[in-house]
């Protein structure tokens, strides 16, 4: 049997595969285009493993996407593909548009020639999983309850917008075409392979390399941290007993404002990499002009993952983070190979 991973060179996507390799005899075969944040080294461990083929592959591709599908015959089809980063939408929108819309749309089409062609007995079996995010929800005032998967789409960046719509493309498809989907809206991950343009590797990479470590506005904005293992576990969870059509919000219960998330991971660092002037990499922080259209706070009602699936996170915060610094002080040369190149370019524009 086979499995189909979209993205599979990224944050998350990387971290799925090779979960999913050390617990499965199943074969993966991973589409990425590798765009900047698609990095090969990520999967360095599975590097030889037959069970594991790698395509580079652009999910705009939808002859050559087909074609893969046909030829491997995948039971599930889990789309990571997009483009990630709010920061990049608001300052280059027009690729989210093609990968996260077009590109989504274009990975349905695809799999539904598939799907009509697939005999009864197989039916039965298939799942479409998007790998979805709480932004679409909006933004929480600081009294408002968590996000349930009923509240109303609210996005507010070009990044959350475009992943707002592939979320409505997957459900049509189901709707229209009774294509088994799920979708998953998940809140802010961290972990190991994460791309430091994003908030935690670049907190640790700045403070390490002695530059400043910028908090966007008053650093009050809150977000719900989960650990990405405790995030792959849930789409393997949700791919095994979730039902057709359904959407599950999946969170850590971990809420926090960014400065919080900042001073800790300053702390992690003076007690694991002590500065050798004894001064407190808290030092370095400063604050920067706001995200324009920054949302104040997101929160996940997990419940409906936890009552109909069963699954809950299994790391704490403390344990998540303590994994997370040990991981990047151990890595860092993947940091210094992601940090050259374009990497660099980036960084120049978004904070000059
Ligand atoms: P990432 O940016 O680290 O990785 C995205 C991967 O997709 C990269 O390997 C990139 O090369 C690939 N890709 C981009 N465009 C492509 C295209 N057109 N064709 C094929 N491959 C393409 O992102 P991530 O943080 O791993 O996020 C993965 C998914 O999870 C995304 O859909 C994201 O919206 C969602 N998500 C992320 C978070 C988070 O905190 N990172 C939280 C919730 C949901
Ligand atoms: P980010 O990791 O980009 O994730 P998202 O915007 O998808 O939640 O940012 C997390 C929070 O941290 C967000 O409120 C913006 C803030 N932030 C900073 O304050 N400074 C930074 O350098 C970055 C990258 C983010």
């Amino acid at each position: 049997m086979t499995i189909m991973v979209t993205g599979g060179a990224g944050f998350i996507g990387s971290n799925f595969v090779i979960d999913w390799l050390s617990k499965n005899d199943e074969q993966v075969i991973n589409i990425d285009k590798l765009t900047y944040a698609g990095n090969l080294q990520n999967l360095k461990t599975i590097e030889g493993n037959l069970k594991h083929v790698f395509v580079k592959e652009d999910i705009l591709n939808r002859k050559k996407i087909t074609a893969l599908i046909n030829d491997y015959n995948p039971r599930y089809i889990i789309n990571f593909a997009a483009e990630s980063h709010v920061d990049r939408s608001i300052h280059a929108p027009d690729q989210f548009i093609q990968t996260n819309i077009v590109g989504t749309h274009s990975l349905l089409e695809a799999t539904r020639s598939f799907w009509n062609d697939m005999p009864n007995h197989e039916k039965n079996n298939f799942r479409f999983l998007h790998v979805s995010t709480d932004e679409v929800y909006g933004s929480l005032g600081s009294n408002d309850p968590a996000f349930i998967e009923t509240n109303q789409y609210k996005p507010n960046s070009p990044y959350s917008a475009s992943k707002a719509a592939s979320d409505h493309l997957v459900r049509a498809y189901y709707k229209t075409y009774n294509i088994p989907v799920l979708t998953t809206n998940c809140s802010n991950n961290y972990g190991p392979f994460q791309f430091p343009e994003k908030l935690i590797p670049l907190v640790l990479h700045n403070a390490m390399s002695g530059k400043d470590i910028p908090i966007y506005g008053d650093g009050l904005q809150i977000r719900d941290w989960l650990f990405v293992i405790d995030h792959c576990n849930a789409i393997n969870a949700v791919l095994k007993t979730g039902k057709i059509g359904e959407m599950y919000n999946i969170g850590g219960l971990n809420e926090k404002t960014n400065i919080e998330i900042v001073n800790l991971l300053c702390e992690t660092l003076d007690d694991l990499l002590p500065k050798s002037d004894a001064t407190s990499y808290k030092s370095q922080i400063i604050y920067v002009k706001d995200r324009a259209g920054h949302d104040k706070r997101y929160a996940i009602n997990a419940s409906k993952i936890e009552n109909d699936i069963n699954w809950y996170p299994t790391e704490t915060f403390e344990t998540g983070i303590k994994k997370t610094v040990e991981w990047y002080l151990h890595n860092q040369d993947w940091v210094k190979n992601v940090t050259s190149g374009d990497y660099l370019n980036w960084v120049e524009r978004n904070y000059s």
